[in-house]
């Protein structure tokens, strides 16, 4: 749930801070962070499965200050290029703790990776195995990623369990990068040491027996492993992709039935193979961030027609969710007191598209006018990490608040930022 509270004469307090000072101080489009709720998130994960180990999936929010919030709770940390483990180890973030991940390393990936000593690297290909082989040491350890055959049911773009979409090697035996191949592969290469099994079944995932079912498939393949290729691997990382409400009507994710029904499926499907429970490893990104932060936004405009639009100074630049998955948001007036009925109005972006939609048929107060502050929830996760410079439209700050006191922990992008690269 979000901590954003209503304060004195329509004030929002978000961590403790009103937010038309923080957008007076800092301008708009601003992306704020609630130090606490991350850190509150994150712990609840290591309470509900104190036995697993929680790793951050950095590509939902990739900053110092927030991967140093996450060293510091304890959790681990899924990145997927040189440029997130630059990061991290900007942050200082240690490298036994970080995970490598991505369909398609590059050589700078790999050498990021290396050189920085990151626990494991995630495999994807028969071409990543040889490449990575060729340039490891001190015995890599390295996990397999599988494509489970387990759909999250949901947007097809963020579906990752399935065959037929490009993620991990397939447990059919009649296609030609499957699990068996991965297996002998890696087990070929000297410099690496084989230490489990990766699936992520999708992002953005509501039902829990999605991800006990793909929990079952993993044990079986645990099992197969063990009796192919006469090797037990001692771990199984379940992947991601926990959902976070939205709008109202959206599903929440039921941490703690998941981490129930998970330990059940686990201790169940091991047992009946007499195989070894494995160490688990899940790797949330959005279920840590995403309510903890919202964008604060001006009105430039506000038109009356068939339909009204409200348009903000931001837009699909620092919000490219809707146009790129239908994503839906809410949206509220902030910083001032109103007796306006409210009706339904879409709140639209600055950007030269008509599909640059922020929140369609959503209720703000009818007397909304040029000036007024707007401020959109659940955007702490996918929007500073998916934001771009369209239109030549600078990135937002990122500001970070912890019991009304706000620091700048990413400053707006300027002309000069982006005259560099034009
Ligand atoms: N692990 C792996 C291997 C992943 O690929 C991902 C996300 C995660 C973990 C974390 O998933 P999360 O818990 O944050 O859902 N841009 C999209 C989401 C893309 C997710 C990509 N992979 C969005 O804004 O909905």
């Amino acid at each position: 749930p979000q901590r954003t509270q209503l304060g004195e004469g329509g004030e929002l307090l978000f961590a403790g801070a009103p937010v038309s000072h923080l957008a007076a101080r800092f301008g708009t489009p601003a992306y704020l962070i609630d130090e606490a709720q991350v850190r509150d998130a994150a712990h609840a994960y290591r309470r509900a499965l104190p036995e697993a180990e929680v790793a951050f999936a950095s590509k939902s929010l990739c900053t110092r200050a927030v991967l140093r919030w996450i060293a510091e709770e304890g959790l681990s940390l899924d990145t997927c290029s040189a440029g997130e483990i630059a990061v991290a180890r900007a942050a200082g973030f240690p490298a036994e703790r970080i995970l490598l991940h991505g369909n398609a390393k590059t050589p700078e990936d790999l050498k990021a990776a290396l050189e920085y000593g990151v626990g494991r690297i995630v495999l994807d290909s028969l071409d990543e195995i040889e490449q990575l082989g060729s340039v490891a040491h001190n015995a890599q350890r390295v996990l397999i990623r599988v494509t489970p055959g387990v759909s999250g049911e949901t947007h097809e773009a963020i579906t990752t369990g399935t065959e037929g979409q490009k993620f991990g090697f397939s447990l059919r035996s009649d296609v030609r990068d499957n699990v068996d191949r991965a297996v002998a592969a890696v087990l070929a290469q000297p410099s690496l040491r084989l230490a489990g099994m990766h699936c992520h079944i999708g992002s953005q995932v509501s039902r829990v027996d999605r991800y006990e079912e793909a929990a079952r498939r993993m044990i079986e393949v645990l099992v197969h492993v063990r009796e192919t290729h006469g090797v037990t691997l001692h771990e199984l990382d379940l992947g991601g992709g926990h959902a976070v409400p939205y709008v109202n009507d959206d599903a929440s994710f039921d941490l703690d039935g998941y981490a129930r029904r998970l330990r059940v499926a686990l201790a169940y499907e091991c047992s009946s193979h007499e195989f070894p429970l494995p160490r688990l490893t899940i790797e949330p990104g959005r279920a840590i961030v995403g309510a903890a932060g919202i964008t604060v936004y001006r009105v430039c405009a506000v038109k009356r027609g068939a339909r009204t639009f409200v348009a903000v100074d931001g837009g699909m630049s620092d919000n490219a969710r809707p146009s790129l998955y239908g994503a839906r948001y809410t949206a509220r007036l902030v910083g001032r007191r109103t007796k306006a009925a409210r009706t339904p109005m879409t709140i639209v972006g600055r950007h030269c598209e008509a599909g640059d939609v922020l929140a369609a048929d959503i209720r703000l107060p009818d007397d909304v006018h040029a000036g007024d502050l707007i401020a959109v929830p659940c955007t702490g996760a996918y929007h500073h990490a998916l934001a771009s410079n369209y239109n030549l439209v600078g990135r937002p700050p990122l500001v970070s608040v912890r019991q009304g006191n706000a620091t700048l922990v990413v400053p707006r992008e300027t002309e000069e930022d982006l005259l560099r690269r034009c």
